[in-house]
C-alpha cells in the first residue's frame, strides 16, 4: 500500500535542462512512489520550511523519482544545487493528482483530453503524458514559455502525441485557434494564473471539463498548518481547500483563482 514517508532520498542524477532550470532524480521508496499530479516536500539544504515540487515522472524498473526545478528564489536554487550522490529530507507522496484511471479510459473510448502547460507547470503534464502513452494511447499538448532558453519538455510529450509550443506568446491563442478545428472533451492544466484563469473561461464557453494543478505557498504540506488555503466553489458557497491535502489538482472549474 502507498503511503506518505519522510526520507533521507537519495539524489541519483541531476542535470542543467533549460535556462535556471534543473532536471534531478531521486530514490523514493516504492511503496511512497508519487503519481502523475502529486508532489514531493523537499527540506532544501540550509532551509527550515519544506519547498513543494510536482513529480515530473517516476521510473519504475530504478524506483527514481523525477523532478524539475526553476530557480525562483533560496530554497529551489539550493534543490537544483544538489548533485548525484547527495542526500535530500522529503515527504513523498503527497497530495491529491490526476486521476489518470479515468482520464486512460475516456482517451481509450475515444474522447479527446489535451494538456496545456506554461512554463515550470509542464513539469507535472510530463508525468500525466508519460502514464497515458504507458497504456499504448496519445494525448496532444499546448505548452507555452516566455523564451527558447526556458523551453522543457517538448521531447518527452512529443513522444506522447502532438505538441504545439508558443514561444512569447500565449498557449491559450493556440488552444482556441485549434479548436476551431476541433473541440477537446476536457483539458489537464498547469502554469501560472493568468493562463489558468483564462483557460477556465475557454473552458466555461464551451462546456470543456477537466482539472488543473494549482499553486500555493505551503507550510506543513500535509494539511495542519492552513497556509495553503485556495477558494473553491461558486458566489452561492464558498468552501476553503488545503492545496496540499485536498489538491493540488482540482476540476479545472472549481478554484476560484
Ligand atoms: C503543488 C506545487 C507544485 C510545484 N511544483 C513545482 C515544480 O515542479 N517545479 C518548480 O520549480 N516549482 C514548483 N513549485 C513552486 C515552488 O514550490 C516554488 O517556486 C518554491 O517553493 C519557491 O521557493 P524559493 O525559496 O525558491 O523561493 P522564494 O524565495 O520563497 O520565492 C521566490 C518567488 O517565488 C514566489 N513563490 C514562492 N512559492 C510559490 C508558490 N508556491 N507558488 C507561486 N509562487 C511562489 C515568491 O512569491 C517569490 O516571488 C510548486 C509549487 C506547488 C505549490
Ligand atoms: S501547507 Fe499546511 S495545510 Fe497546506
Amino acid at each position: 500500500m502507498r503511503r506518505t514517508v519522510d526520507v533521507d532520498a537519495t539524489i541519483l542524477s541531476s542535470r542543467v535542462i533549460a535556462r535556471g532550470t534543473t532536471e534531478l532524480a531521486l530514490a523514493v521508496p516504492r511503496n511512497a512512489a508519487p503519481r502523475p499530479g502529486q508532489f514531493l516536500h523537499i527540506r532544501a539544504p540550509g532551509e527550515f520550511l519544506r519547498r513543494p515540487i510536482s513529480a515530473s515522472g517516476y521510473d519504475e524498473e530504478t524506483g527514481a523519482a523525477r523532478i524539475i526545478v526553476r530557480d525562483a528564489g533560496r530554497g529551489s536554487r539550493a534543490i537544483s544545487g544538489l548533485g548525484a550522490g547527495d542526500r535530500v529530507r522529503l515527504l513523498t507522496p503527497l497530495g491529491r493528482g490526476f486521476p489518470m484511471e479515468s482520464i486512460i479510459r475516456d482517451i481509450a473510448s475515444g474522447k479527446k483530453i489535451w494538456l496545456a502547460g506554461g512554463g515550470i507547470g509542464a513539469a507535472p503534464l510530463l508525468f500525466a503524458a508519460s502514464s497515458v502513452r504507458a497504456a499504448d494511447l496519445a494525448i496532444d499538448s499546448f505548452v507555452g514559455f516566455r523564451d527558447e532558453e526556458s523551453v522543457i519538455g517538448v521531447r518527452e510529450l512529443g513522444e506522447c502525441g502532438s505538441v504545439s509550443v508558443s514561444v512569447g506568446g500565449l498557449v491559450t491563442d493556440a488552444m482556441t485557434r485549434a479548436m476551431e478545428s476541433a473541440v477537446p472533451d476536457s483539458i489537464l492544466a498547469c502554469g501560472p494564473v493568468p493562463m489558468l484563469r483564462a483557460i477556465q473561461k475557454i473552458c466555461a464557453g464551451r462546456g470543456i471539463r477537466g482539472f488543473m494543478s494549482v499553486e500555493e505557498r505551503m507550510g506543513c504540506g500535509v494539511g495542519a498548518c492552513l497556509v495553503c488555503v485556495c477558494r473553491t466553489g461558486t458566489g452561492d458557497g464558498w468552501e476553503h481547500r488545503r492545496v496540499c491535502r485536498d489538491g493540488p489538482v482540482f476540476g479545472i472549474s472549481e478554484v476560484a483563482l
